[in-house]
């Protein structure tokens, strides 16, 4: 591993703009479950069943539930060494931007400030009428909450199906289109457009360096994988940044 994080620290000599795309892998440590493993409580469920919009018309109780569930493990976890070793690459770097796929707020509880949330953020709330947005919810007895318009309130994230918010996706095509390395951690890199940024920075001419328990489809065109835990080899390859360069 010595050898490879060397490899590494030589080619990221002289790169200016890091760009770190991450995925639930990042959060495992922190004791969140990724969307791909088993859910406890909820497995008999997939999330591609509840994270629908239609499972939402179906059975907005059961797919609110399944987000407090959700919200309520978020709010006991913290920031573990994979998202402290991410906040510190912000200040490495005199170019950064974080790209998640992410809706559990770690990566700014870590102390990331250039963040593009592509999937939305859980501790938000949106009016499934009208729109509206809230940070809190109003009072009501009922499941889910109503807004003031009469339409059910839902969390302020993205569902199978649905666009992504259209500000976030420019930012992270911008981003990846022009920065000179990205990391990618702890993604499956199944679901699109987040799988297809690798491969437009790569384009671009980017160096790509993914970090994962497993190869995933864009393994093959990263220039080095790094198949460990993001909690470990993350911390590991930013110290001996800063030794580099501090020496
Ligand atoms: P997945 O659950 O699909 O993948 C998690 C990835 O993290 C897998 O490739 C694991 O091998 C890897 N992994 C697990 N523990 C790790 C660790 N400690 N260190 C490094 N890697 C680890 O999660 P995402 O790729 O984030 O979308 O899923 C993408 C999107 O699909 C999610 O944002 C969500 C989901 O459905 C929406 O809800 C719209």
């Amino acid at each position: 591993m010595d050898k490879d994080i060397k490899f590494l620290l030589e080619k990221l000599k002289d790169k200016k703009y890091l760009v770190v795309l991450t995925g639930a892998g990042v959060s495992a440590e922190s004791g969140i479950p990724t969307f791909r493993g088993t859910d406890g409580l909820w497995k008999e469920f997939k999330s591609e069943e509840l994270a629908t919009p239609q499972a939402f018309s179906q059975n907005p109780e059961l797919v609110w539930k399944w987000y407090e569930h959700r919200r309520e493990i978020i709010k006991k976890a913290e920031p573990n060494p994979a998202h402290l070793a991410v906040a510190r690459l912000e200040e490495l770097f005199p170019e950064f931007m974080l790209i998640t796929q992410n809706i559990d707020n770690l990566h700014r509880k870590a102390g990331n400030k250039k963040i593009v949330e592509l999937h939305g953020n859980i501790f938000r709330y949106r009016c499934s009428n009208d729109g509206r947005i809230f940070t809190n919810l109003p009072e009501s007895d009922e499941i889910p909450p109503r807004c003031e318009c009469g339409g059910y309130i839902r969390p302020d994230v993205v569902w199978f199906g649905e666009s992504l918010p259209e500000d976030a996706l420019n930012v992270a095509f911008q981003s990846s289109s022009s920065c000179d390395v990205m990391f990618v951690v702890g993604t499956s890199a199944l679901v699109q457009p987040a799988a297809s940024l690798p491969a437009l920075a790569k384009r671009n001419g980017s160096f790509l360096v993914e970090i994962n328990l497993e190869p995933t489809p864009i393994s093959s065109i990263v220039d080095k994988s790094f198949f460990a835990k993001a909690g470990e080899i993350l911390p590991e390859i930013v110290t001996k940044l800063c030794d580099t360069m501090s020496s």
